[in-house]
């Protein structure tokens, strides 16, 4: 299947992706990596695995609508089977979402539905949880919402803090990502009417 892979940073999970799809564990054609910072260090990791990268910045664009008509422009140059939101860090338009309902996926790190949108460890931290954690789900217009697909825990422990916490996270979205795209890939991984499904049964 084709892929193309959104990021706005540093590329960590877009490399697990490269990583695994290199060694064979993932069937996938990552046929570009488009970016909405210029500086994300994500190009530099698809430039050196001979994946075409792309930058296109919302400040081009007048507003929220034109930027994401132009992002899936650039995107269906590629006719990908799957879009892949790899810390991507913008919100998209319902009519964004809807074109690519059930082809796109998001890796949130929380434990959804806790802690949709920013600072998810410091929050988790904060609110005394004793468990946090990572979840990939299909995307739907509401942020963060949509059906979860895999989800990975990890014990908080009392000295951790919000960068030893997104540490051990990350660990384990290195491992989920790619999971839940070889499922994806494998067509093992469906989604109808807003919900998720793996080999026919109900996430
Ligand atoms: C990850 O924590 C992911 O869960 C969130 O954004 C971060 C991206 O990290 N959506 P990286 O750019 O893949 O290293």
């Amino acid at each position: 299947p084709a892929v193309v892979v959104l990021i706005s940073g540093s590329g960590s999970n877009l490399q697990a992706l490269i990583d695994q799809s290199l060694c064979g564990a993932l069937d996938i054609e990552i046929k570009a990596v488009i970016s909405n910072k210029a500086d994300a260090y994500g190009l530099e990791r698809a430039k050196n695995a001979g994946i075409p990268t792309h930058f296109i910045s919302h400040k081009d664009f007048d507003s929220r609508e034109s930027f994401d008509g132009a992002l899936k422009f650039l995107i269906e140059q590629y006719t990908p089977n799957l879009v892949v939101l790899a810390g991507f860090m913008r919100i998209l338009t319902e009519e964004f979402t809807r074109s690519y309902e059930g082809k796109m996926l998001n890796i949130h790190p929380s434990l959804l539905p806790k802690f949709k949108g920013l600072d998810t460890h410091k929050r988790a931290i904060e609110a005394g949880e004793s468990e946090h954690g990572v979840s990939v789900h299909f995307v739907s217009a509401e942020l963060d919402a949509g059906a979860v697909i895999i989800q990975a825990r990890t014990n908080v422990e009392t000295h951790d803090t919000p960068e030893s916490l997104a540490k051990k996270v990350h660990a384990l979205e290195h491992k989920i990502y790619p999971l839940s795209v070889s499922w994806f890939a494998q067509k093992r991984i469906t989604y109808n009417a807003g919900k998720a499904f793996l080999d026919n049964i109900e996430l």
